[in-house]
C-alpha cells in the first residue's frame, strides 16, 4: 500500500525530474519584474540543450512580434515601459523533445517625484498628493507625515483618494493620489521641518519622495500684514497732501480720494 503510494508520487514527479539540470534561464531571473514608464528593458529566455540546438520563445497575448528577437537556444523580449506592456509573458522553449515554460509578468510603473503638499492652518489641514502615478493601486502607495525624520505621531487621517489625472496629452490615463490628515494641536502654527513622504512599493522596489510643507501659510500671513500697513501709509500719505497745505481748519472738504 505504502509503496505504491511512493511509485505513484514518483510517476507524478516524473515529468518534473526529467527537465531537472535543463531548464528555462530568464535575465532578469524575477518573477515579477517592474519597469519604469518610457525605459526599455530586454528579457533573454535561453535554454542549454544537450540535444542539439533548443527553441525558444516569447509568447503572451499582446506580445508584438516586433519586439521578440529569436535567436538559437534564446528568445529577447524587449519592453519599451509602455502602460500596454504589464501583463504576463510567457517563455516556451523545447529541447530534445521536452518542453518547458516559463512565465513573467511585468509591472509598469509611474512614480515621478511630483509632490504636491498644502497646508490649511486654520483648520489645521494637510493635503498631500502625488501626480502622475501608474499603476492605478491603492494598495502599492503609502503616504506618511514626517516631522524631521520620525513619523509624526497624533495627526488624524482624513480620506484619501485616487482619481484620474486631467491630461491633455489623450492615451496616457495617469492618476493622482491625495492624502488629507487633521494635524494634532502642535506648538508652532506651521511647523517647518514637516515632509509628506510618499512609498511606491512594487515587486523587488520601493520607490520613496518627500516634500517639506510650504511655509507659505506664514509668508501669506506676513505678507498680507506688510501689503496692509503699506496700504494704510500710503493712504495716510494721500491724507496729509490733500490736507496739509490748507493751512485753515477747513477739514470738512479733505476727503481721501
Ligand atoms: C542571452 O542569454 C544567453 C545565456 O545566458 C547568452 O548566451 C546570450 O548571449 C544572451 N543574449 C543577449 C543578447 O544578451
Amino acid at each position: 500500500m505504502e509503496s505504491s503510494l511512493v511509485l505513484l508520487l514518483a510517476l507524478a514527479m516524473a515529468p518534473f525530474q526529467l527537465g531537472s539540470g535543463q531548464s528555462l534561464h530568464v535575465d532578469p531571473p524575477d518573477p515579477v519584474v517592474a519597469v519604469a514608464k518610457d525605459t526599455s528593458l530586454r528579457l533573454n529566455c535561453s535554454l542549454p540543450c544537450d540535444e542539439g540546438v533548443a527553441q525558444v520563445q516569447w509568447r503572451g497575448l499582446d506580445t508584438h512580434l516586433g519586439n521578440v528577437q529569436n535567436l538559437p537556444g534564446s528568445s529577447i523580449l524587449s519592453i519599451h515601459g509602455l502602460l500596454t506592456d504589464a501583463g504576463t509573458r510567457l517563455c516556451v522553449g523545447s529541447c530534445g523533445g521536452r518542453s518547458f515554460q516559463y512565465s513573467v509578468q511585468i509591472v509598469v510603473y509611474a512614480f515621478p517625484d511630483q509632490l504636491v503638499v498644502s497646508w490649511s492652518g486654520q483648520d489645521q489641514e494637510v493635503s498631500c498628493t502625488a501626480h502622475n502615478i501608474w499603476p492605478p493601486d491603492p494598495d502599492i502607495l503609502s503616504f506618511t507625515l514626517l516631522l524631521g525624520d520620525q513619523r509624526l505621531e497624533g495627526a488624524q487621517v482624513l480620506e484619501s483618494e485616487q482619481e484620474e489625472e486631467t491630461q491633455e496629452a489623450e492615451g496616457t490615463p495617469l492618476l493622482r493620489a491625495t492624502q488629507r490628515w487633521m494635524l494634532p494641536a502642535l506648538e508652532t502654527p506651521a511647523p517647518p521641518a514637516l515632509y509628506c513622504q510618499v512609498t511606491m512599493q512594487l515587486p523587488n522596489l520601493v520607490l520613496t519622495h518627500k516634500r517639506g510643507l510650504p511655509a507659505s501659510g506664514i509668508t501669506l500671513w506676513v505678507g498680507s500684514l506688510v501689503l496692509g500697513l503699506l496700504a494704510l501709509a500710503f493712504l495716510a500719505y494721500r491724507l496729509w497732501k490733500r490736507c496739509a497745505p490748507r493751512v485753515p481748519p477747513d477739514s470738512s472738504s479733505c476727503t481721501l480720494l
